[in-house]
């Protein structure tokens, strides 16, 4: 049985079972073509991302003298490490449902990552790790508070990954922030990270998803229905209030644990990994 509250974030050996569930509906949330792609683009992007995120605190490790801090950053690591590969294995089965979503992962595309990354300072770096860390915590907040996204139906496996992931994030949200910190980073230079993130998050958001539908024959014979499915996304329970939470990462002083999401966390890790747990036969 796994613990419940781990000092540290501490990474689970888990794999999921995406083969059992031979769904024939490419649209695979909720029936919903523009959500299923958005999902899709989530998805797609993790295993990169994550593997950056690894990356950007690996080239500062020496400079992190803390034991305690040292102990969370290799929680984290490990973490991340596995949240890459159980999402690369659902992206193998999307990208053979038909999304675009390879080219995320592509060695192109980290060839494209590894050149930006070595033209950055360390501390740039990390500070966009921290950043970046604040969106998966604020969604898996999201995620995991809301009874509305809970009963948005899809294929069971699918919501168990999402869930363990989404716990995972809380875990360890303020791993790569608090590194930053350690590293002397500024609030300056956070801040600034994070001004041009956000400025770039609804651009990107509708870049991608905009690219993704284009590819898709069904959705260039419905533009109606993209139309009404894209407004009910936007304005839906995953983006509604969305921008303002991402926000308070912009306050001098923030830090992540002013978020308290405590309570939250034991509920789900009692839920999924305690005694009761529902992935505890997902775990190897
Ligand atoms: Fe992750
Ligand atoms: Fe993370």
């Amino acid at each position: 049985m796994a613990s419940v509250l781990p000092t540290y974030p501490k990474a689970r050996r888990i794999r999921f079972r995406f083969d059992q569930h031979d769904s024939n509906d490419k649209y695979f949330v909720d029936g919903d073509m523009v959500f299923s792609h958005f999902v899709a683009g989530l998805s797609g992007g993790f295993p990169p991302g994550e593997e950056s995120f690894i990356r950007s605190v690996r080239r500062v490790a020496e400079r992190v003298t803390d034991p305690v801090l040292k102990k969370r950053v290799t929680g984290f690591v490990g973490q991340e490490a596995m949240h890459g590969q159980e999402h690369r294995r659902l992206n193998e089965k999307l990208v053979e449902m038909g999304y675009p979503i390879a080219w995320y992962d592509s060695p192109t595309q980290l060839e494209r990552m590894l050149g930006i990354e070595s033209r950055l300072p360390a501390e740039v770096h990390v500070a966009m790790t921290a950043a970046a860390e604040h969106f998966t915590a604020v969604l898996a907040e999201r995620v995991l508070s809301s009874d509305e996204i809970q009963s948005i139906p899809a294929e069971p496996e699918f919501w168990q990954l999402l869930n363990w992931h989404a716990l995972e994030e809380l875990e360890h949200k303020s791993v790569a922030f608090d590194v930053f910190r350690a590293i002397g980073g500024s609030e300056r230079m956070r801040i600034g990270v994070m001004l041009a993130m956000y400025s770039l998050t609804l651009p990107l958001t509708y870049g991608s998803l905009a690219y993704a539908l284009a590819t898709d024959p069904v959705a260039r014979r419905q533009p109606v229905r993209v139309a009404r499915e894209a407004y009910q996304l936007f304005t839906g329970p995953i983006f509604r209030g969305l921008m303002g939470e991402l926000a308070k990462y912009l306050r001098p002083g923030f830090h992540p644990d002013d978020i308290d999401t405590t309570a939250l966390l034991a509920r789900w890790q009692q839920e999924l990994f305690g005694d009761e747990g529902v992935l505890n036969d997902h775990l190897k």
